[in-house]
């Protein structure tokens, strides 16, 4: 199964150019299925078609879905909660703090995780379009294993967090079985580890950024980039919706003179990724017709289900003073960000965001011997320690 994504700011285009590329993709003879994980659905309406928590079929080949989180949760938390409920009232919190913390963070963006690993494991589709929530929103999705691993080493301090070490340890201590919550909660690690897994296989998946040419837009556009560089995700197309045609009209003139500016600065900054551009249709879009016209003008060079774009973030060589890593960073500053290294871990810090990076292994007693940011590519010189 092929899986495409498509994120960036709130309201510049996802839902339209997601539903845009599954028309086209389905028309191409592929089963395809777009699900839209941005709990502000706006997939039916931009389809002409009520679509519900399980897939729906659109028209040939095609089918809609929008998750919706309670449903999904009765269908997968089952006794997992109630779990989590009892671990922390063995570890002596009040009732009703236990009952907050046991509502892990990201469990609604779990949900939708859980979904991706169904559809994956049964192939039930050719591809799997996700038109997904505001950037924010989807980073916490892709960074998700992780953000509940950190979650549940604080639940459990003293231990490197592991689902195995926790089991047994509630069994030994506390004499609380190991009963169907446990169980439930180990299968989901599992599930949602792969579904990363899956998601950064740049064979299987590509993330696509959409924005519009705007100040507020790009730079988050930018910042998403660096950060799905970082997560170690393929981004293999920009596209750049709502580009106003020259017109004559004063009150445009302005606006138009700087979409003009932000494309070029969309050029400079994404290149050589794929970028294409989808033209104001003066209007808005809803419907299989318009968003047919507008699946055309977004892939006029590019077949749409393809992998458009897949260079390697990461490209590691090995010299005489050691082993160069370089990382593939567009918009990192070199004031902008802190770097250390514990074992095979390299810790970057940008703005209030940290991130873990893994080296592989056999740096795991090097020493961090310098680190430069040169063209885009945070370059990292490590050696032997002597
Ligand atoms: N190229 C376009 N021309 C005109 N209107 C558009 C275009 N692309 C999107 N729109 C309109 O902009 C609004 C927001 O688009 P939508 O796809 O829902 O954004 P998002 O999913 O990013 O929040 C919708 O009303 C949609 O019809
Ligand atoms: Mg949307």
């Amino acid at each position: 199964m092929r899986i495409i994504l498509f994120t960036g700011k709130g309201g510049v285009g996802k839902t339209t150019v997601a539903a845009a590329t599954a028309i086209k993709i389905a028309k191409q003879g592929l089963k395809t299925l777009v699900v839209s994980t941005d709990p502000a659905h706006s997939l039916s309406d931009a389809l002409g078609v009520q679509l519900g928590p399980e897939a729906t079929e659109v028209s040939k080949n095609l089918w809609g879905q929008e998750f919706d989180v309670y449903y999904s949760m009765k269908k997968y938390w089952g006794n997992m909660r109630q779990l989590m409920l009892s671990l922390f009232k063995f570890k002596g919190l009040k009732k009703v703090v236990a009952e907050e913390l046991s509502v892990i963070p990201g469990m609604e963006e779990g949900t939708a995780f859980l979904w991706i690993e169904k559809y994956y494991r049964e192939k039930a589709f050719d591809v799997l379009i996700i038109d997904s929530a505001p950037t924010g929103e989807t980073l916490t999705l892709l960074s998700l294993p992780q953000v509940m691993k950190s979650w549940l080493t604080k639940a459990f301090p003293g231990q490197k967090f592991a689902i195995k070490t926790v089991g047994s340890i509630m069994r030994r201590t506390a004499g609380i079985p190991l009963d169907k919550g446990y169980e439930e909660l180990e299968v989901l690690f599992n599930k949602l580890e792969r579904v990363q897994e899956i998601l950064s296989d740049p064979k299987i998946s590509s993330i696509r950024i959409v924005a519009n040419p705007e100040r507020m837009v790009v730079q988050e556009a930018k910042r998403a980039y660096t950060y799905l560089q970082l997560y170690g995700f393929n981004v293999d197309g920009v596209i750049v919706n709502r580009i106003l045609p020259d017109t004559e009209n004063d009150f445009f003139k302005n606006y138009i003179s700087s979409q003009k500016k932000y494309l070029e600065e969309i050029d400079e900054s994404f290149s050589p990724i794929p970028i294409m551009h989808v033209k104001h249709q003066g209007q808005e879009v809803f419907g299989l017709d318009l968003l047919k016209s507008i699946s055309e003008s977004i892939y006029q060079k590019h077949n749409p289900e393809a992998i458009l774009f897949d260079e390697k973030p990461y490209i590691i060589e090995e010299s005489k003073e050691g082993v160069t890593v370089k990382i593939r960073l567009p918009f990192l500053n070199e004031k902008d960000f802190q770097l250390e290294k514990f074992g095979d871990e390299l810790i970057i810090t940008i703005g209030n965001q940290r991130k873990n990076l893994f080296l592989p292994k056999f740096a795991n007693f090097m020493k961090l011997r310098q680190h430069d940011y040169q063209e885009g590519y945070l370059i990292i010189l490590l050696s032997n320690q002597k």
